[in-house]
């Protein structure tokens, strides 16, 4: 057996001493200092996904891939993915270590500016991931941040995620991003799709929360998603589908302030649990 490489924390994780010294946690992407190794698990990750996906992902995610500069040869360089996301919606690509503290990062967003990790996994961690790394920011977010309804619904998430921190509502609103831009499933008039960052850049969850019959796809309801909690150290056990990608438009411009009230004091579900007002749907068939 092949020994594992210790882990190496990135970013917050790695602790208070490893933030970079901009206070923004930006940092250089340093393209040339990535090795062959890292372009080859790169390379490894992105064939996989660009032949799994269609089919799969809705429409405006294989759109997006399709109009991004990448490609399986290397890493791709931040500088010329913003400058086609900039022309396509305003957004910027911006590097930093790892994950960031929430306030950081919901700046980032309410401007427009994207934060993703520098650093790839290693190829003994292709499958499963606990940090997101340049694979998963890129391939799995940028697609849909070329989307202008994603576009603005994230800045829109950014402006609220500061509000809600300051009234101690963060737990209830991170649910709405994870259960939309990190594992949201579409319905598109051919069947169930997939539009999460989280699912499409993994392959063994892409498959999964289309086809498996284990886990609840659940018709999208906004109290229900903010009451639901989630896995972060597994596939998930439900996914909220939206009708159409249009209803994350309605969110981008909705008051929380109200929600916040009326949710004040609800319990939780835990994050495979049926509720009897689901309205629930079936597994995609295989192909
Ligand atoms: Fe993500």
């Amino acid at each position: 057996m092949q020994p594992v490489p210790p882990k190496i924390k990135h970013g917050l994780a790695a602790g208070a001493d490893a933030a970079p010294h901009r206070a923004d946690w930006t940092v250089d992407q340093n393209w040339h200092q990535y090795t062959p190794a890292q372009h080859a698990a790169w390379k490894t990750l992105y064939q996989r996904q660009t032949q799994l996906l269609p089919g799969l992902a809705c429409d405006a995610f294989v759109a997006g891939m399709r109009k991004l500069p990448l490609s399986a040869h290397s890493i791709p360089n931040f500088e010329q993915l913003s400058q086609v996301t900039m022309k396509a919606t305003g957004w910027q690509v911006v590097a930093v270590p790892g994950l960031v503290p929430d306030d950081v990062f919901f700046d980032h967003l309410a401007n427009r500016r994207f934060p993703v990790g520098n650093f790839i996994r290693g190829a003994h961690e292709l499958d499963y991931l606990e940090e997101p790394d340049v694979f998963h920011d890129v391939f799995g977010h940028l697609p849909m941040l070329m989307h202008p309804v994603m576009a603005d619904f994230i800045q829109a998430y950014g402006v609220g995620g500061k509000r809600a921190q300051g009234l101690g509502k963060l737990t209830e609103l991170a649910r709405v991003y994870w259960y939309t831009v990190e594992f949201g499933l579409v319905r598109q008039k051919e069947g169930l799709r997939i539009y999460g960052a989280g699912i499409a850049s993994s392959y063994s969850e892409s498959l999964y929360a289309l086809h498996s019959p284990r886990p609840q796809r659940i018709a999208f309801d906004l109290e229900r998603v903010m009451r639901t909690q989630y896995r972060i150290d597994d596939v998930q056990e439900s996914y909220f589908v939206l009708n159409s990608l249009d209803q994350l438009l309605e969110l981008a411009h909705l008051d929380f302030m109200p929600l916040y009230a009326r949710l004040n004091g609800l319990p939780s579900y835990a994050a495979g649990q049926v509720v009897v007002t689901d309205a629930r749907l079936p597994p995609e068939p295989e192909p």
